[in-house]
């Protein structure tokens, strides 16, 4: 694993190692979606990790899916994040902000406004959603029109600005997992017959108007983009084009110089290889379901650059600690991913507690 523990660069900053925590959704914001008092300490208690992905942030009232994820676009989100970004630097730490619009991936009841959900089309992803009244279908999403589009691109430049301005080291953007801009993506989920769907060009478009946007508004070096090819999450299918579409989007986000790409990976060996040998700069790879001891294969193989762990990092707040030192790691539990306070989110021991509580 001596790969893993080198030092790295993404944009500008200076990183420790290779190790980085992949963005998680927790639920545990206030009602108003200011990141809850928590979530300090919870991002704090990991900063030994090399990079800090958050939680998916929605960019506006459109972009809320869940219950309780935090916003990135009013003053007092942006306070709440300061609060966040200033732990985590104080413990050592770096941190981006993930822009996460939800699309259709969405429901009335879990929104501040409580109107139908957005998407490239009307199209529903067949999947339900937890609300406050238990788990719903999600409803059939209205198509956004052109000039809701440019709307929507401006909202995730103005997020991503405050997510600087809250004092973050730069921001993710969400283009995976079947949310909004994976949904322009999708073969199944835009069926637009404007420039923003039909080939592959104009399924990517979205993406990249995205990108440009952000950039312009917080430069290149503080800007990273996730990917999931092949992910059939949120109902969301490539199609055969898939493969090619997601070449041509990593070709296209190439040219713009970014922090790094990031991609979860389910499998495509081919794609991956590819990818790599169009992208020279960072390479984030969170490689779905490997073993423990094969976290730093990829980075071995040259095929990433840094390696972001999702559930371990989560239910192991001195994950680094633990891999150096070779000792078991606490296990997550799921019953806590979402929405219950501090259990099963700050809670998690150290070795070190664990030790101490033996006495
Ligand atoms: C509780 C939970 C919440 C997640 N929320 C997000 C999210 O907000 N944004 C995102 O891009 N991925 C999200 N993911 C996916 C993770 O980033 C990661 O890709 C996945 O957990 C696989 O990595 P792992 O096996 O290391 O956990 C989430 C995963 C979990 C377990």
């Amino acid at each position: 694993m001596d790969k893993l523990w080198s030092k790295t660069k993404i944009g500008n900053l200076e990183l420790p190692h290779r190790l980085a925590m992949a963005p998680m959704t927790r639920s545990r914001a206030e009602e108003d979606g200011t990141p809850g008092e928590l979530s300090s300490l919870y991002y704090a208690q990991r900063a030994s990790m090399g990079l800090l992905i958050t939680e998916g942030a929605q960019p506006s009232d459109d972009g809320q899916g869940y219950l309780w994820s935090p916003g990135i676009y009013t003053d007092q989100h942006i306070k709440g994040w300061k609060k966040v970004t200033d732990a985590v630097h104080e413990a050592g730490g770096f941190m981006y902000i993930q822009l996460m619009h939800a699309g259709r991936m969405s429901h009335p009841d879990n929104t501040p406004h409580h109107r139908q959900p957005v998407a490239p089309s009307a199209i529903a992803p067949g999947v339900q959603m937890f609300t406050t009244t238990g788990m719903q279908d999600i409803p059939v999403p209205r198509e956004l029109s052109k000039e809701e589009i440019q709307t929507t691109i401006s909202d995730f430049r103005k997020a991503a600005a405050a997510a600087i301005e809250a004092g973050a080291d730069g921001v993710e953007i969400h283009g995976a997992n079947g949310y909004l801009i994976n949904q322009f993506i999708g073969e199944n989920s835009n069926t637009r017959t404007d420039e923003y769907g039909g080939s592959i060009e104009n399924r990517a478009r979205f993406a990249i108007e995205v990108t440009k946007a952000i950039i312009e508004e917080i430069g290149a070096e503080r800007t990273g983009f996730r990917i999931s090819p092949g992910t059939p999450l949120g109902g969301i299918q490539d199609g055969e084009q898939g493969p090619d579409l997601y070449r041509y989007l990593s070709r296209e986000l190439a040219k713009l110089n970014l922090a790094y790409l990031h991609i979860m990976h389910l499998g495509n060996e081919e794609l991956l290889k590819d990818i790599r040998a169009i992208w020279t700069n960072p390479l984030l790879v969170n490689r779905a379901g490997r073993a423990l001891e094969h976290l730093s294969i990829d980075l071995e193989h040259g095929l990433a650059d840094m390696v972001p762990v999702g559930a371990w990092s989560l239910a192991n707040p001195d994950l680094v600690e633990r891999l150096k030192a070779g000792t078991p790691l606490n296990e997550a539990d799921p019953a806590t991913f979402f929405g219950i306070g501090s259990k099963g989110y700050t809670d998690y021991p150290t070795l070190n507690e664990m030790e101490s509580q033996k006495g």
